[in-house]
């Protein structure tokens, strides 16, 4: 596996490359959850690229950029072991200069649920996203489904800006016990884990109303509040799969979203129904 820093020395090297390339962007720490996105990626490519770093423009003020969970020996060493090709790990003043074009995103999709409570967020993924896919021009890029707003956003910004990209949505990984895998699960004590399985139990709440079919849309978002209690919820949310709101759940066409706070550290679950 080749290990490369530096933008243009990855952009340079990947032009000798001329088969199918997969890409996998990530922020390190990898689980579970970023192996499913890289084996599917090996599955699907000849050739695949992983890309590591902690993006800056994606951090509101206050965040836990600075602690972010970094375990650069750990990562490489999965990488190595799961056949990735080359690991991209620039640090962020080769990825940024001190003004410079960026992407916005939507107002009215980029601004609502995780866009509402961190404003900006999505604008900062969106410019890294497109930096990265510049410089590895793969022919698919991997995505997972635990972040569906971030998801939506790529998907809008490749077909809005007619990139040659296809992007490929991966399911969530969970753990044993029904918790989604995050790189910020580390910040869990024992007793805020369980607290945390309140997150994926709302879900579960959900699925059975919607299977049981009299149940609105309203009574559904209720009945999830009252399982989540008494973490803080940032939102509970049913929209269609373009992100906008649904009045009558539609089978095929909907995801039910969730973010709540446990402790300080912010969980966010969906399922796509
Ligand atoms: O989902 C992530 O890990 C990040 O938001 C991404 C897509 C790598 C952009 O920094």
């Amino acid at each position: 596996m080749k290990i490369i820093r530096e933008p243009l020395a990855l952009k340079e090297y990947l032009q000798t490359v001329k088969s199918r390339l997969g890409f996998v962007p990530t922020m390190g720490a990898l689980h579970e959850g970023h192996l499913s996105l890289i084996q599917k990626a090996k599955a699907e490519n000849d050739f695949v690229v992983v890309s590591i770093f902690v993006n800056p423009t994606q951090f509101l003020q206050g965040e836990d950029l600075e602690s972010y969970p970094k375990k650069e020996a750990a990562d490489i060493k999965i990488c190595e072991l799961a056949g990735v090709d080359v690991l991209f790990m620039p640090n962020a003043s080769a990825m940024y200069e001190k003004d410079e074009v960026s992407l916005q995103a939507p107002n009215v999709r980029g601004y609502v649920l995780e866009g509402t409570s961190r404003p900006g967020h999505f604008s900062g993924v969106l410019t890294v996203v497109m930096k990265l896919l510049n410089l590895v021009n793969p022919s698919r890029a991997y995505f997972g489904k635990k972040d569906a707003q971030q998801l939506h956003l790529i998907g809008l910004m490749v077909k809005n800006l007619y990139m040659n990209v296809t992007i490929v949505a991966v399911d969530t990984v969970r753990e044993s016990d029904g918790l989604a895998m995050s790189s910020r699960n580390v910040y869990l004590s024992k007793e805020e884990h369980q607290e945390a399985l309140k997150i994926s139990a709302s879900l579960k709440t959900a699925t059975n109303l919607v299977m049981q079919k009299n149940f609105s849309v309203a009574e559904i978002k209720a009945a999830m509040r009252q399982t989540l209690a008494p973490l803080e919820v940032v939102y509970v949310e049913i929209l269609n799969r373009d992100f906008e709101p649904l009045h009558e759940l539609e089978v095929g066409n909907s995801v039910i979203l969730v973010e709540a706070l446990v402790g300080s550290t912010r969980l966010l679950d969906n399922i796509w129904l």
